[in-house]
C-alpha cells in the first residue's frame, strides 16, 4: 500500500512562524492544503508570513504572542478552535540564542551571566513546553495530533560558546521523549511528539557568525563546513520534507525521536 503523506485540510500552529525556518515550513505546509496559525512576538512578523501564504492562495492567520505567556497561548488556542474546529500540528519553532548566554572568545565559563542563561533556557525550553501543554491538551482530547520540537546539533556534541542554548536544547530533546511516552501511554497512539535537529542553516541569528560581509566563511563558518561531510550549510526548505513526513500518517508509528537534518554533521568524526 502507498504511504499516506497527505496533510490537506489539517490545521497547524507554528510558533516563531515569522522567523527564517518557521516561515519557510509555514509556506510549504500551506501549499499542501494545511491551514496555518502563525504566532510570533510581533503581529508584523506574523503578518509577513501570513501575507506570503495568502499571496499563493493558502489559508493563514497571524497572532501576536509570547510563547512564555500561558495566558496569551491559552486565549489563542480558543480562537483557533473557534475558527477551524481542530488542531492537528504544532511546530515549536520559536527559539534561538542570546548574546549574553554565550561565552565570548576571550572569556571562560566563569564569565557566564546567569540572568541571560535563564532567559535563553526559558525561551528554548519553557517556550516549547508551554505551547505543547496547551495545544497538546487539545490533541489529547481529540485523540490525534503531531508535535514537532526544534533541537540543535549543540546537544550531542559541544559547540563552543553557546552554553545556555545547548543546555536548553538538550532539555528539549528530553522533553520530546518524555511527552511522547506520556501521550502514547495515556492518550493513545495517535498523539505523537518528535523533534528535528537542524544542522547549520544561515538565518537572522547566526549570519554574522558564519559568513563575512563578502560572503566568505568566517573561521567558525569554515570549521563547521569542514565538519559537515556535504561541505555546505543547509537551506531552510531542506527541513520541509522531514517535517511533512513526521506530521503525516506515513510516520504514524514514530514518536519520541530526534531527527538530525544536518548534511552528515552528527555522523562525522571530523577525520
Ligand atoms: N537556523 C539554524 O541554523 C538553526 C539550527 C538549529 C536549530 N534552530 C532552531 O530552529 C528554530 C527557528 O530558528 P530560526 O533560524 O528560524 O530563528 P529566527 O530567529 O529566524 O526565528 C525565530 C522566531 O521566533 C520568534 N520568537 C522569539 N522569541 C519568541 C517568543 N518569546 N514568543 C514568540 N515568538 C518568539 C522570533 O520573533 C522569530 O520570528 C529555533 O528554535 C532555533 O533554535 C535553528
Amino acid at each position: 500500500m502507498k504511504p499516506n503523506f497527505d496533510l490537506k485540510d489539517k490545521v497547524a500552529v507554528i510558533t516563531g512562524g515569522g522567523g527564517a525556518l518557521g516561515s519557510c515550513i509555514a509556506q510549504s505546509l500551506a501549499e499542501s492544503g494545511v491551514k496555518i496559525a502563525i504566532l510570533d512576538l510581533t503581529i508584523d512578523s506574523a503578518k509577513k508570513t501570513v501575507d506570503l501564504i495568502e499571496s499563493k492562495g493558502g489559508i493563514a492567520i497571524g497572532f501576536e504572542s509570547n510563547v512564555l505567556s500561558t495566558e496569551s497561548i491559552g486565549k489563542i488556542s480558543k480562537e483557533i478552535l473557534a475558527k477551524w474546529g481542530r488542531l492537528d500540528i504544532l511546530l515549536n519553532a520559536a527559539g534561538g540564542n542570546m548574546p549574553g548566554a554565550t561565552i565570548a572568545v576571550d572569556q571562560t565559563i566563569f564569565d557566564l551571566s546567569m540572568d541571560d542563561f535563564k532567559k535563553v533556557t526559558e525561551l528554548n525550553l519553557n517556550g516549547s513546553v508551554i505551547p505543547s501543554l496547551i495545544f497538546g491538551k487539545i490533541m489529547a482530547e481529540q485523540g490525534r495530533g503531531s508535535i514537532i520540537n526544534y533541537s540543535s546539533m549543540s546537544v550531542d556534541r559541544v559547540i563552543t560558546r553557546v552554553v545556555g542554548y545547548s543546555a536548553s536544547k538538550a532539555g528539549i530533546e528530553n522533553f520530546t521523549r518524555w511527552m511522547a511516552v506520556e501521550m502514547a501511554l495515556k492518550f493513545g497512539p495517535s498523539v505523537r511528539v518528535n523533534a528535528i535537529a537542524p544542522g547549520f542553516f544561515v538565518g537572522n541569528q547566526n549570519r554574522a557568525l558564519l559568513l563575512n560581509e563578502d560572503g566568505t566563511y568566517t573561521d567558525r563558518g569554515d570549521t563547521i563546513i569542514r565538519n559537515t561531510p556535504m561541505r555546505r550549510f543547509g537551506e531552510a526548505e531542506e527541513l520541509n520534507g522531514a517535517i511533512h513526513f513526521l506530521c503525516s500518517d506515513a510516520a504514524k508509528f514514530i514518536t519520541g525521536v530526534v531527527l538530525p537534518i544536518d548534511g552528515g554533521f552528527s555522523a562525522f568524526s571530523g577525520v
